[in-house]
């Protein structure tokens, strides 16, 4: 009855909605409530925390808890929420969530490599909005852990990807075969470049499925009994002109693409749902892939970008980044990094119109 009463009376309270963790007006008047609401988010997302450490946590979660509130208060395209990471500061959550280093691991290995083509050049079949998802091209979201094996999800999913476009089969593989095993300049945990992964397939002899070589999120050593198994293979890969989003539309109208982005900020660790278009630096931190684009209905323009933070992050473990800004690098520097794999097949080299068309192998 009591149940019932209060299911009755939260209906009538305007609830600020951060889908999945609800919270209310009231639980942020005071230090009590706030204590009760840290208690609650715990159990919620399952938080493990030590007595010594909650105090910090609690102070952490509170700064959180007041940014996120502000920020939904205010009329901003996107909404954030409180998610697994808000007793976490942005510098822990950069270090543990966006380790994929890419910027660092650029500057290592200098420039760009790959053929100077651009295979969409000349493309025109470019529609007014793409959703790979819904073409089933994209694999169920994925959850990298506390490994900076970002570039390795970004990867693959530009490899299943066009590897559902040429054969018609949607397989997910295995990101542990490329954290244990492409480990020449890429560093598993400690970050890597999809370029050099692609490259790495293309010389392994493909990629293993995901069944094969399960993710484990810790730096391990390269099985060769499992890495025999390779399944999907590509040809190499190409890279969008750089600081140039109408050819990242291009390529993403053709295929999922691998983008490097600067995932750390706290809009974009508490994300919630909307079109992003909060700050954002261009310190190139964090792999993902694109799979799609498209406007809202007040006609802002986004990117689908697939994150590997599981799909409890973002609108089910996606964010829409906004797309055609005047700022070159694009919103979080979307356009900065953007490569995808090559996979040749005896028909059209470009993206089938439709989900029925199939390659010969
Ligand atoms: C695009 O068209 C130009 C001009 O015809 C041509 O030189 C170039 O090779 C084409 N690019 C590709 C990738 O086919």
């Amino acid at each position: 009855m009591k149940k019932l009463l209060l299911i009755f009376l939260s209906s009538f309270l305007i609830l600020q909605t951060v889908r999945g963790f609800d919270y209310h007006d009231k639980e942020l008047e005071s230090e009590e409530s706030l204590s009760k609401l840290y208690e609650r988010w715990r159990s919620h997302h399952s938080v493990p925390r030590s007595l010594h450490e909650r105090e910090k946590r609690f102070n952490v979660f509170r700064h959180n808890v007041m940014h996120v509130h502000k920020t939904n208060k205010k009329n901003k395209p996107y909404k954030l929420k409180l998610n697994k990471f808000a007793d976490l500061t942005v510098h822990e959550f950069k270090n543990a969530y966006t380790g994929s280093n890419i910027k660092h691991h650029r500057m290592l290995q200098g420039l760009k490599r790959g053929s100077k083509r651009f295979m969409y050049e000349n493309s025109t079949r470019v529609p007014s909005s793409v959703d790979w998802r819904e073409k089933g091209a994209v694999t169920e979201v994925k959850n990298q852990g506390q490994c900076g094996s970002c570039w390795a999800f970004s990867t693959v999913a530009a490899v299943e990807g066009i590897n559902k476009i040429k054969t018609n089969k949607l397989v997910s593989l295995s990101e542990q075969e490329l954290v244990d095993c492409d480990t020449y300049q890429n560093e598993g945990c400690n970050g890597g470049l999809m370029e050099i992964a692609f490259e790495f397939i293309k010389k392994n002899g493909g990629i293993t499925t995901e069944d094969n070589y399960p993710y484990e999120g810790i730096d391990g050593k390269c099985d060769a009994s499992k890495d025999n198994g390779e399944v999907v293979t590509i040809d190499g890969h190409e890279n969008v002109p750089e600081n140039d989003e109408d050819a990242l539309l291009k390529a993403v109208a053709n295929q999922p693409v691998s983008v490097a982005i600067d995932a750390g900020s706290s809009n974009f660790q508490f994300y919630s749902e909307g079109v992003f278009t909060g700050y954002c630096g261009t310190e190139l931190n964090h792999g993902v892939a694109v799979v799609g684009y498209g406007s809202d209905s007040k006609g802002r323009k986004y990117w689908i970008v697939r994150n590997s933070w599981g799909p409890e992050w973002g609108e089910g473990g996606y964010i829409k980044l906004e797309r055609g800004i005047d700022d070159s690098e694009g919103r979080c520097g979307i356009a900065m990094e953007a490569s995808y794999p090559v996979k040749l097949s005896s028909s059209n080299p470009y993206a089938p119109e439709d989900d029925d068309v199939k390659d010969e192998l």
